[in-house]
C-alpha cells in the first residue's frame, strides 16, 4: 500500500482531533471552576517566579471570512476605548489579588486585532499592565499585527512600550485566494509594515500563513512563500485551515467547493514545508519553522520547546495570566477561562468580580497526560525516562496507551522502555497519536481535521 493510503487508513484525513494548545482542551472546562478559584490560584502564585501575560483584544475593523478567532467587527473606536477601560478595571482587581513583587517575563497581545488600538490606547494599556506586574529586565513583548491595520505611529508606540517581537498576519498573498477568504492584503502594504517595524528596531518577526484555503494551489502557495521569504521573517507559522463553520459562523461565506481536497491539502503543506527548510529554516513541531539561531529553533534543538495557546513557544514561565474576554489563564492549580463573550466579560468586571467563568482543576493524571501530549506535539517523542523521573510510578499508567499506539501505528512509531518515537513518515499523524493519551474526550464537540 502506498504511504499516503496507509496514513489515510490510520485516520489522517478523517480524524477530528484537537490541536492540543492545552490539555485538557477548552471544551472540557467546566463552569464549576470560576472567579473564586481564579482568585485563590492567583493569590497563591510564587512572586519569585516571573509570569507570562496574555491580553486579548476582541475587535477587528474587518472580519475575514476564514477566521476562527474570537473577535467582533467594529467601525468605530468607542467600544475599543471602553474595553480598555474594562481591562484597566480587571488589572485593578488583579492588583488586589496577586502577591506583592510578582514580575512579568513575557507579554503577548493577541486578538482580534491589537493594532486596532491608536497610540494613546497602546500606551494606556501597556502602562496599566506594567503598573500591576512590572516586567523583568529581559522580558519579551510580542504583538499580533494586521499589516493593513497599523501605521508607523502605532508601531512606534508599541516599540516605546518595549515590543520586541511582532507576529504578522499574512495567510496568503494571492489576490484570488484573498478575495475568497474576504481579506485583501497587498504585498506592498505588508512590505511597508515590515520596513516600519525594522526601522523601529523590531528585528524579530513571525509570519502567519495558512494552507488549505479556497483556490490555493501549489503555484499560488509557492509564490506566497517566495514573497514571505523576501520579507525575511525569523519564524513562520503554517497553520492548516480549520473549516469549522458550525463554530465560526462567518466561514459560511467560504465557498466549500473551492477548498483543496484532502490530498491536495497534504501536498500544499508538504510543498511549503520543503520551501522553508530549503531556505534554511528548521521545522518546529507540526506547523512552525524558525531560523536556526532563533529562540524557538534553539528550544526545539535542546528539548525545551513548549506548547501554549499561541502554538509553540520557548517560554519557560509555568504560569500564564490571561486578561480580557475569553482569555485562558494557566495557573499551578489548573486552567481558568474568562467569560468568552465580550459583553459577559465586561459585565463581570464592571460588577467588581474577576471574569473567570469556566476552568479545570488539574489532577495528577491530567498533569502526566498534559506533559505526555506536549512532548509528542513538540518533540515527536515521548521521553518515558523523563516522565518516570517527574511522575514516579504514576507514569506507568500510560503503558496501556503506549501499547495501543505501538499496535495501531505499526512502523510509523518505535517504542522501547525509554521512549515512544514518531518516525519522520508518521509525523502527519502527530495530533492523532497525541489524542491517544487524551482521557477527556468531550461529548458532542467537532474539531477541525487532523492534517
Ligand atoms: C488573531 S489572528 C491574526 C491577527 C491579525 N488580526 C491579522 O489578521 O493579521 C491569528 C492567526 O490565526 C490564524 N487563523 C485564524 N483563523 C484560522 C483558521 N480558521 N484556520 C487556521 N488558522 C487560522 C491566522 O493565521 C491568523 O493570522
Ligand atoms: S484574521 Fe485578523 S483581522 Fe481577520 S477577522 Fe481574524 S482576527 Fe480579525
Amino acid at each position: 500500500m502506498k504511504q499516503l493510503d496507509r496514513l489515510r487508513t490510520l485516520g489522517l484525513f478523517d480524524a477530528r482531533v484537537p490541536r492540543y494548545t492545552s490539555y485538557p482542551t477548552a471544551p472540557v472546562f467546566s463552569a464549576e471552576v470560576g472567579a473564586s478559584a481564579q482568585a485563590q490560584a492567583l493569590a497563591a502564585l510564587d512572586p519569585a517566579e516571573p509570569v507570562s501575560v496574555y491580553l486579548h483584544i476582541p475587535f477587528c475593523e474587518r472580519l475575514c471570512w476564514f477566521c476562527a478567532c474570537r473577535t467582533q467587527g467594529t467601525k468605530t473606536l468607542s467600544p475599543v476605548e471602553s474595553y480598555i477601560g474594562t481591562l484597566e478595571k480587571e488589572l485593578a482587581l488583579l492588583a488586589r489579588t496577586l502577591p506583592e513583587g510578582l514580575r512579568m517575563g513575557r507579554m503577548h497581545w493577541g486578538g482580534g486585532t491589537p493594532t486596532i488600538l491608536p497610540p494613546s490606547l497602546i500606551h494606556r494599556l501597556a502602562q496599566a499592565v506594567k503598573a500591576v506586574i512590572p516586567p523583568t529586565g529581559d522580558w519579551e513583548f510580542s504583538v499580533e499585527i494586521d499589516p493593513t491595520m497599523v501605521d508607523r505611529a502605532k508601531i512606534s508606540a508599541l516599540a516605546e512600550e518595549g515590543m520586541n517581537r511582532a507576529s504578522l498576519g499574512i495567510q496568503d498573498f494571492d489576490p484570488k485566494v484573498q478575495e475568497a477568504i474576504g481579506r485583501l492584503q497587498p504585498f506592498d502594504i505588508t512590505r511597508a509594515c515590515v520596513e516600519d517595524l525594522r526601522a523601529e528596531g523590531i528585528s524579530s518577526l513571525n509570519a502567519d500563513l495558512v494552507y488549505g484555503l479556497p483556490h490555493q494551489d501549489i503555484a499560488r502557495l509557492d509564490d506566497t512563500v517566495s514573497k514571505v521569504l523576501e520579507l525575511g521573517p525569523d519564524r513562520v507559522a503554517l497553520f492548516g485551515y480549520a473549516h469549522v463553520p458550525w463554530v465560526a459562523k462567518r466561514q459560511a461565506l467560504i465557498e466549500e467547493a473551492a477548498l483543496p481536497r484532502e490530498v491536495a491539502r497534504h501536498e500544499l503543506a508538504n510543498h511549503a514545508a520543503a520551501r522553508f527548510t530549503a531556505a534554511g529554516f528548521a521545522a518546529i513541531g507540526i506547523d512552525h519553522f524558525a531560523r536556526p539561531e532563533d529562540g524557538l529553533a534553539r528550544a526545539a534543538q535542546s528539548g525545551h520547546l513548549r506548547r501554549n495557546f499561541q502554538g509553540y513557544t520557548d517560554d519557560t514561565c509555568p504560569t500564564l495570566i490571561g486578561l480580557g474576554a475569553s482569555s485562558i489563564s494557566r495557573l499551578p492549580a489548573g486552567y481558568v477561562q474568562n467569560a468568552a463573550a465580550t459583553a459577559a466579560y465586561i459585565q463581570r468586571i464592571e460588577a467588581g468580580q474577576l471574569a473567570g467563568a469556566r476552568g479545570h482543576v488539574m489532577t495528577g493524571d491530567d498533569l502526566l497526560r498534559a506533559r505526555a501530549i506536549e512532548m509528542i506535539m513538540c518533540d515527536f517523542r515521548l521521553d518515558r525516562r523523563a516522565l518516570r523521573a517527574a511522575f514516579g510510578k504514576g507514569a506507568a499508567s500510560l503503558d496501556p496507551d503506549l501499547a495501543r499506539i505501538a499496535a495501531r501505528f505499526g512502523d510509523f512509531v518505535t517504542l522501547d522502555s525509554d521512549e515512544l518515537r514518531i518516525r519522520d513518515a508518521g509525523r502527519p499523524l502527530t495530533r492523532i497519536i497525541a489524542s491517544a493519551f487524551d482521557a477527556h474526550v468531550p461529548d458532542g464537540v467537532r474539531y477541525s481535521q487532523a492534517s
